[in-house]
This record gives structure tokens, sequence and C-alpha cells, in this order.
């Protein structure tokens, strides 16, 4: 089990400049390489119109864009909530960018009440992740949030 109480510090650190280009990067990696049981983890950004498009990641090459009524990530984008899907395959809809996928938590980031982008974290694993993990993974998600400068547009915007 992950003591996101530790990770949480250990981002803290890490995320030592306000470029959410280089945070979302830094982000991801530490990510994959701190939680078990992982086989993606990455961001997809808001691009207009009301599309996601891929933004640094970890793992295999990934489906692009994602349309905002699509998958778990396009209802994390419309809800604004956080998806814990413990089995993928019963998710209507589903965006199946990794056969090995089984289960899946997508958290939403809104920045000036518009919805700036998702974390999307996948495993091979059914059930992979619980209500712990769901807090943990907001609490970094909140911390990359307060690090980085979500004002600055890529050149993609
Ligand atoms: N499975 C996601 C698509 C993104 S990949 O998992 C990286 C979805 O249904 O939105």
């Amino acid at each position: 089990m992950s003591d996101y109480a530790l990770l949480a510090r250990q981002l803290e650190t890490l995320l030592d400049t306000r470029d959410w280009l280089t945070n979302t990067a830094q982000t991801c990696a530490f990510i994959k390489h701190e939680i078990g049981d992982l086989n993606w983890a990455g961001f997809y950004l808001q691009r207009q119109p009301r599309t996601l498009i891929l933004g640094p990641f970890q793992g295999l090459p990934a489906c692009n864009p994602i349309a905002f009524d699509k998958g778990v990530c396009g209802a994390a984008a419309t809800t604004r909530r956080t998806q814990r899907v413990a089995d993928v395959h019963a998710f209507p809809g589903h965006i199946a960018c990794d056969a090995a996928s089984r289960s899946e938590l997508v958290v939403p980031i809104v920045h000036d009440d518009e919805l700036w982008g998702v974390l999307d974290l996948d495993s091979p694993r059914p059930e992979r992740f619980s209500e712990d993990d769901q807090r943990g993974i907001e609490r970094l998600v909140e911390i990359f949030v307060a690090a980085s400068d979500l004002s600055t547009p890529s050149a993609t915007s």
C-alpha cells in the first residue's frame, strides 16, 4: 500500500518550478515509478472545442484526441468529478488504449473555474484503486496545481 503522506512530501519537493509542462512530466514520472501496478500514468489537457489532447505521460503511446463525451477521461472532464472504475470492461464507452488496462482512476484538474485537464492512471489489475488511493492521488493533483502556473498557455493552445 502506498504511503501517500510521504509521496505528497516528496512531490512537493520535486516540483520546484512554476512551469506546468515540466511539472506534468515530473508528476507522471514520479507516480508511475512510485505507485505499484500501473501500466499508464499521464495527463490529458483541455483544448477547444471541448477536446482533451494527450499531454506528458509514462506508458505505451495512447489515444489522442479524446472528445469530452467519450471514455472515462471524458466523464471526468464533463462531471469534474474523479472517476474510479473497478472494471473498465464494464464502463460504457471506455476507450481501450492498451488492452492490458483493467481498472482506471481519472482526476479532473480545474483552474479558474475551467477544466484545465485530467490526470489518468491505468492498472492491469481489476479493482486496483481503493478510496485511499483516490484520496491520495487527489492530494498529489492538488500539489501539482499549487506548484504550477496553469495560466500560461502552451504552444498548442
Ligand atoms: N481509457 C481512457 C483513455 C485514455 S487511456 O487509458 C491512456 C478513457 O476511457 O478515457
